[in-house]
């Protein structure tokens, strides 16, 4: 999506550089940094600290960093190697497994020798992939939206709550929920969106924010704790959230925090939607809440928030005694019974196993 007047994707491989390229997202909203990836202990690094983060981006920056490595050691051993290192970057997101393991696919019957070209070419294939598999997404949520738009006065929009980022910066482009806010729009439908501010890492207040300000669509951010105030009062027309796993059965894991909106959304007949892309959807797991293995981050994530101060300089400060430890759960998973409906690339299912399998026959054989 656009940066000023130049389109941008969240990676990219720079052909004259020869090098994988991303934006350095820890320093948003205050410095749009672009830096270099070189080997692959920087591509761990990179997903790891969350220089790059979101479901799909996790897994395009892996199978680069695949590529990357090929270009030093293209032999059996490396490649398992890097496909260890990467996938204990981070345990939630399911795409970072599902990248992974294409690219051991594309490579395994290959020489050595033509491994490296390969491993390019397939990660630029995924890039490609997500950008047109999150256009779609975009599609067919825009029906979800125009149907709500049908309902309303003229001059006024359909509001849209979302949580975290799941906007572009978390996949290649277009973003899962934002796709289709971008494609409301696009087609001249008002909206206006709610921006959970996302704590600890603070990704909607950071990030989504600053792509709804470069987009120029209207939107408030609000404290994590306001959805269910905003719903209560008639301001929330639908939650439209990402997801970093789906099981089989249409439990959604993602940001901590969903779970709430979610509860929130049943409670006062507010729809909840989730947008993903199939590759979110993990075919091997029936029970979200039991299963879905919860990412346990850096307890200095809730003890400190990160920011600018009034004379410029962006630093974290601490908000808490010393002493006092954090707990920082990443993720939480709402339940199949309180989705509406999941918005994929082929269309939007039922949050159940029947309903994604009507989307997606070839995975009967498997269930
Ligand atoms: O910890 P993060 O920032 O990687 O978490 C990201 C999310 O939870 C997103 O909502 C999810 O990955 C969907 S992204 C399209």
């Amino acid at each position: 999506m656009k940066v000023g007047d130049t389109h941008y994707r969240s990676i990219w491989y720079d052909s004259d550089k020869a090098k994988t390229m991303i934006i350095d997202q820890r320093w948003l909203p205050h410095e749009f940094r672009v830096v270099e990836l070189d080997t692959l202990d920087e591509f761990a690094t990179a997903i790891r600290d969350m220089w790059v983060r979101g479901a799909p981006l996790i897994g395009a920056t892996a199978a680069y960093g695949i590529a990357v490595e090929m270009q030093r050691d293209a032999s059996d051993k490396a490649l398992d190697a890097a496909w260890e290192l990467l996938h204990e970057t981070r345990p939630t997101a399911i795409n970072l497994r599902w990248a992974l393991d294409e690219m051991r696919q594309a490579l395994g019957g290959l020489s050595e020798g033509d491994r490296p070209a390969a491993a390019f070419r397939k990660a630029e294939e995924i890039c490609d992939a997500d950008v047109e598999t999150n256009r779609l997404i975009g599609v067919h949520g825009l029906e979800i939206i125009r149907k709500i738009a049908a309902t309303k006065k003229p001059g006024e929009p359909v509001n849209i709550l979302t949580h975290c980022n799941a906007g572009w910066l978390a996949t290649v482009d277009w973003g899962t929920a934002t796709s289709p806010m971008y494609h409301a729009v696009k087609d001249g439908i008002e909206i206006h969106v709610w921006v959970d501010e996302t704590r600890p890492r603070n990704q909607g207040a950071q990030l989504t924010s600053w792509e709804m300000n470069s987009h120029g669509i209207p939107h408030h951010l609000v404290v994590d704790n306001a959805g269910g105030h905003l719903m209560q009062h008639g301001m929330v027309d639908v939650v439209i959230v990402g997801t970093d796993r789906t099981t089989a059965t249409g439990d959604v894991c993602n940001k901590i925090g969903t779970y709430l909106k979610a509860l929130a959304a049943h409670d006062n007949n507010v729809p909840f939607y989730v947008a993903l892309p199939s590759s979110t959807i993990d075919w091997t797991v029936e029970d979200g809440v039991r299963e879905i293995p919860i990412e346990e981050r850096n307890d200095r994530e809730v003890t400190h928030v990160f920011g600018r101060l009034e004379d410029g300089t962006v630093t974290s400060v601490q908000i808490s005694p010393d002493g006092t430890p954090g707990g920082n759960p990443a993720f939480d998973v709402t339940p199949a019974r309180l989705v509406t409906g999941l918005i994929t690339e082929r269309g939007v299912a039922e949050a159940s196993r029947e309903g994604l399998l009507g989307l997606f026959p070839e995975r009967r054989s498997a269930a």
